[in-house]
């Protein structure tokens, strides 16, 4: 007995290669025998088959005292928060001023970053609990945990897995905050918050399996902000959420994850070379490409939230690579001064097919472009205005300007005049068109706008490389946007570079053949928190209105995917639409991995096999999470 547990601990400690101090804090298995709540799972034990998590008031959910030995066992870093807007409502807490500021700042992601279990996508939570206007109406707890275990050390995420999974109760990990589709939160859960796991260390030369080169030790709660100076201090390329608050080894590395690199360098799931987390039997594991291979794989593409809570990562980086980014406007509305402004909807739409016409030569050069299609006003005239970034790395400025001189020569013909002074043209080595953490509500969706409803879906080369099939596209767009009322934005890029650093990965293959991953969202403030909200029905009627539209793009691309984390988790395709060929073999890893259901997020793998009980069809974290079979 003796002698194997002495193994076990060799084995362990030979196969981790940690990133931070804070990771060597661990849990131990000496340490569980005095406390069974927090000991560890084994895959092969029985497992009690409850059909429902346990939620407050059941006769399993732990007492006060029981939570009381295990904040103490934690050293003190268990929450119980309420919900942030609760100074809004009548009650003990109730306070206007409070109350004001945090209407005016809700748009404000700092606050719900900050905060341990507030999020951007409220909808999410059921509504339990936004600024009001209306003091006697309740603040619920609704969808957001119960309990927050804090965690700035690999034990803490350990233990909170291991009490979790041992006491019936749902788990769930808040990173950033910013998930579109409540995949951060959950009703009666018990949840882990990273946002302090916290580490930035660059490797000049990083020796993995087949790679050796420059990378970056990230923390699993490190948000992008977090690596500026480090890519300055290192001339260092390295791929970075738009947004500066937005984690990089949570959902975007394990998701996807594009930058303006990603033509030429891939996304940041395909650049990951090693992975430590805690997987569903509370252990800490290092996945890379010889250790825990299966993890490996499905970690990277396979989702945020689904094989275990990511501790940190070791992400490739590349040589300083400057890009040049111009941009292009026009519009259907007049705009004081502006040639490009004023068109008809017909024109305007002809300038459309020019643009696509133009994404598979910029995609094979490398680029990079970011637009969208907004319904504007401008003096008084309701209309639609299209504007892209065009990214180009490696591109000197006269190079950049030789290479949209077609597509500007196109656009005047049609009654579009651009000139090359009108590009804004600019050359920079780090920033990115997306880099802007402005107010919600305001500007660009990937930016700021959170509170709504979006739909994803990857538009491939054969969409655009002949005329009848960039016709049907634009004919499917132009429907999406004014028929359907929705704003557009686009993302161009093709991760499919010639040279992959690292073995393939759960990514939908669709990426390969991506030129644009499209998306459809709602322009209006219904989803923001704060403008009156929408019934649980109309919300319903709105998902099932927007899961319409984006049937048609789907009937133009067989076979092709969506990207998850900007996308509609509660696609009636989910494995098709994120997973595609990739799905079963995630399905086998997450049954060898977590036989528990320990992680479960909407549109997860093998989410079908649970539900959140009292939502049929449109899914709120507001209930408790049941067994679907
Ligand atoms: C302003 C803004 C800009 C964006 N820019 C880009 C962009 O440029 N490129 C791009 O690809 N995407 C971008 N996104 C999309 C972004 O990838 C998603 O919103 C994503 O869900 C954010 O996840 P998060 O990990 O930061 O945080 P959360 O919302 O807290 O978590 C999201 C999910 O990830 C899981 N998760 C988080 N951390 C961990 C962890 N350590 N271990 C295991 N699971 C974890 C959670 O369980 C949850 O399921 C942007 C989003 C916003 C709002
Ligand atoms: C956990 O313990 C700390 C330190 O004693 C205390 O401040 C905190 O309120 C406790 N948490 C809960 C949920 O009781
Ligand atoms: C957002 O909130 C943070 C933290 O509360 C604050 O420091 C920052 O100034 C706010 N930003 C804006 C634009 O109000
Ligand atoms: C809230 O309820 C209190 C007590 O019933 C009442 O005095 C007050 O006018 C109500 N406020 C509003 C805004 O309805
Ligand atoms: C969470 O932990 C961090 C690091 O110890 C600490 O700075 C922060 O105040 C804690 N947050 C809350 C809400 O307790
Ligand atoms: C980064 O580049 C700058 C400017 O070229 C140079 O001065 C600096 O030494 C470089 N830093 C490193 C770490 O290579
Ligand atoms: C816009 O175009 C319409 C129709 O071509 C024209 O009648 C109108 O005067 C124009 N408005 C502006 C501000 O140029
Ligand atoms: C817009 O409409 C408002 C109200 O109808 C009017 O007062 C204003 O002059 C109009 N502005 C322009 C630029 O036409
Ligand atoms: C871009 O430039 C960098 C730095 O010179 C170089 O290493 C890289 O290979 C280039 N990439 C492409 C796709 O040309």
């Amino acid at each position: 007995m003796l002698s194997l547990s002495f193994c076990i601990t060799l084995f362990t400690a030979s196969t981790l290669a940690l990133n931070f101090d804070w990771e060597a804090i661990q849990l131990t298995k000496v340490e569980t025998h005095s406390y069974p709540a927090i000991r560890f799972g084994n895959v092969g034990d029985a497992i009690p088959r409850k059909v429902c998590k346990s939620v407050p008031g059941d006769a399993d959910w732990p007492n006060d005292a029981e939570w009381k030995r295990f904040n103490d066992t934690l050293g003190g870093v268990l929450l119980k928060p309420k919900p942030l807007a609760l100074p809004c409502y009548t009650g003990p807490f109730y306070d206007q001023a409070k109350c004001e500021s945090l209407k005016t700042g809700w748009g404000n992601m700092t606050l719900h970053a900050n905060d341990p279990i507030s999020v951007c996508s409220q909808w999410a939570s059921g509504d339990a609990c936004v600024p009001a206007s209306q003091p006697n109406s309740t603040c619920s707890q609704g969808g957001f945990p119960v309990y927050v275990v804090n965690a700035t050390t690999a034990r803490h995420v350990q233990m909170a897995l291991n009490f979790a999974r041992n006491m019936n109760i749902r788990i769930v990990i808040k990173n950033s905050g910013h998930d579109f589709n409540g995949r951060n939160l959950g009703g009666y859960a018990l949840s882990v918050w990273v946002h302090n796991l916290r580490g930035a260390e660059y490797h000049e030369n990083y020796v993995a399996t087949g790679y050796s080169g420059r990378a970056v030790a990230v923390g699993g709660g490190s948000p992008a902000m977090d690596f500026y100076s480090l890519r300055t201090t290192y001339n260092t390329t390295m791929h970075l959420p738009g947004g500066s608050s937005v984690g990089v080894a949570g959902a975007y590395s394990q998701g996807g994850g594009h930058s303006s690199w990603s033509t030429i360098y891939g996304l940041s799931a395909d650049n990951v070379l090693q992975i430590n987390a805690v997987t569903a039997d509370g252990r800490l594991v290092t996945a890379d490409a010889q250790t825990n291979e299966d993890l490996y794989w499905a970690f990277r593409g396979g989702g945020g939230g689904n094989f275990g809570i990511v501790t940190s990562m070791v992400i490739a980086t590349f040589p300083q690579t400057p890009l040049t980014s111009s941009s292009i406007t026009f519009s259907t509305v007049p705009i004081t001064g502006q040639a490009t402004s004023n068109l008809t909807a017909d024109v305007f739409w002809e300038g459309m097919k020019a643009y696509w016409d133009f994404c598979i030569p910029f995609c094979d050069a490398g680029g990079f472009g970011y637009n969208f299609i907004r319904h504007a006003a401008s003096q008084n005239v309701t209309g639609l205005t299209f504007t892209t970034s065009i990214s180009l790395p490696n591109y000197t400025l006269s190079e950049t300007r030789a290479f949209v001189r077609p597509l500007l020569e196109r656009l005047t013909e049609i009654g579009i005049p651009i000139t090359i002074p009108q590009l804004q043209l600019k050359r920079s080595t780090n920033t990115q068109p997306t880099e802007d953490d402005g107010p919600l509500g305001t500007t660009a969706i990937g930016d700021s706008v959170h509170n709504t409803l979006i739909a994803s879906r990857l538009f491939l080369r054969s969409n655009f490389d002949n005329a009848e099939s960039v016709e049907e596209m634009n004919q499917a767009i132009r429907r999406f946007v004014e028929e359907g009322g929705y704003d557009f934005h686009g993302q161009n890029y093709n991760p499919n570079p010639s040279s992959r650093l690292t073995p393939p990965n759960a990514l939908h293959p669709a990426f390969r053949k991506a030129i644009m991953h499209a998306q459809g969202y709602e322009t209006n403030a219904h989803w923001d928190g704060v403008s009156p909200v929408l019934s649980y029905s109309e919300q319903k009627a709105h998902h099932d209105r927007l899961q319409g539209y984006m049937q048609q793009w789907r009937d133009i691309t067989p076979g092709s995917g969506s990207y998850m984390n900007e996308g509609d988790a509660q696609t009636p395709n989910f494995k098709d639409d994120f997973w595609g060929d990739n799905y079963e073999r995630l399905l086998r890893v997450k049954r060898e991995r977590d036989p528990w259901g320990v992680f479960w997020v909407v549109g997860g793998v093998g989410s079908d096999a649970w539900e959140v009980k009292g939502r049929e069809k449109f899914v709120t974290q507001h209930g408790v999470l049941c067994r679907a079979d």
